[in-house]
């Protein structure tokens, strides 16, 4: 099954995910650190800045300005061109509204910019995004961890962070690998000499943590067995269970390295820079500080539903109605939210990432 073959993120991607922004706020000072050193001896007829999976552009909205800002105040009049790619089932519209109608009042942030100009590419990241030697400073948060497809079955879990299969464990390295060194190689491509990219990326720290699996309750153990109980009941087949499967991998620190020098690229990257960020689940702060278990219990499960709910779509056999499909889904969310609901102080989606430096040289 292909990652475009699932919808993209579903529409008001960034209202319900607080904490994708907060991750991409706090890489914030590196990416600027970045844009100050392309911009040392920059000499290139325009600057080429670009999001990599971007969803509706809203959780990048303060680093894309803030950066804009900082190009302005140094290069006031080196043109800019800002380009948002995502996959073509993205919510492109909602990129628009919020380019020309930031505040929702019809105030464009493009009127602060007299240098710029946008584009949005309905394009893959694993293909040709920009035309070569045209990308000065990229960027992409939480996405380049999607595969283009799901390796092979796990025999034990729907994802392979969480499982003890080795043989699966093994393929999805490769697989990874390889998937690295095909986004890397478009982009050395795009990427003009002496240009940098920022990759802020899930993963697993040295600790062995992941995302969701910082507190009590497993978040990926608990998916998994809310629905292989589901498959006990009946109510879906343990084959669906089966072709349920994450087409995604959290790298190591290490894996980037790896495939920074992997002599294949079509293009020589140096790695500027690696570090681990963890970045405590918003929802669970604001109960923590505020004690609103209501409106934790109501709006927690939104941001695990965005991203995760046509994994577990895809995995139901395409024979069943659509409408069969969506109601098991749904079922099996109402599960969840009654989990949380039980047991609150448990629950909380902690975010694991690597924000990896690299430079085009
Ligand atoms: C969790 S969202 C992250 C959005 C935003 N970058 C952020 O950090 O808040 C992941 C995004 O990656 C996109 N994505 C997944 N695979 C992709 C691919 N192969 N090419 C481009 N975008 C992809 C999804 O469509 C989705 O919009």
């Amino acid at each position: 099954m292909n990652t475009t073959d699932f919808l993209a993120m579903q529409t008001e991607y960034s209202a319900k995910t607080r904490g994708a922004g907060k991750v991409i706020d706090a890489s914030y000072p590196l990416f600027k650190n970045a844009l100050q050193a392309v911009l040392k001896d920059f000499d290139h007829p325009y600057f080429g800045l670009a999001d990599f999976g971007a969803a509706d552009g809203g959780t990048s909205l303060s680093l894309i300005t803030r950066s804009l800002d900082e190009l302005k105040s140094q290069k006031p009049h080196l043109p800019v061109h800002l380009n948002y790619s995502d996959l073509p089932e993205n919510d492109f519209n909602a990129v628009g509204r919020m380019l020309n109608n930031t505040n929702g009042a019809g105030d464009s942030f493009l009127d602060r910019y007299q240098q710029l100009t946008v584009s949005t590419t309905p394009v893959s990241f694993y293909r040709p995004v920009m035309p070569p030697q045209t990308l000065s400073l990229g960027f992409s948060a939480t996405a380049m961890h999607w595969l283009e497809n799901a390796p092979r079955v796990i025999e034990d879990h729907i994802h392979i962070a969480a499982s003890k299969d080795e043989a699966a464990k093994e393929t999805y390295r490769e697989m990874s690998h390889e998937a690295l060194v095909k986004i890397l190689s478009r982009r050395a491509v795009e990427m003009h000499r002496g240009a940098q990219f920022l990759l802020v990326n899930f993963g697993i720290n040295e600790k062995g943590q992941f995302l969701g699996n910082t507190r009590d309750v497993h978040m990926f153990n608990t998916f998994y067995a809310n629905w292989s109980k589901m498959a006990k009941e009946g109510i879906i087949t343990a084959e669906e269970v089966r072709n349920t499967n994450f087409p995604q991998y959290y790298r190591s620190a290490s894996d980037y390295a790896q495939a920074v020098n992997d002599p294949r690229l079509e293009g020589k990257f140096e790695l500027v820079s690696i570090d681990d960020l963890t970045t405590d689940c918003p929802y669970r702060e604001d109960f923590e500080a505020s004690g609103d278990r209501d409106t934790f219990v109501k709006n927690y499960p939104d941001t695990l539903q965005t991203w995760s709910y046509n994994v577990f779509y895809s995995g139901l056999n395409p024979s069943r109605p659509v409408e069969e499909r969506h109601k098991i889904v749904k079922e099996f969310y109402d599960r969840f939210k009654s989990d949380i609901a039980a047991r609150a102080e448990k629950h909380g989606m902690d975010y694991v990432h690597h924000l990896v430096l690299i430079k085009r040289v």
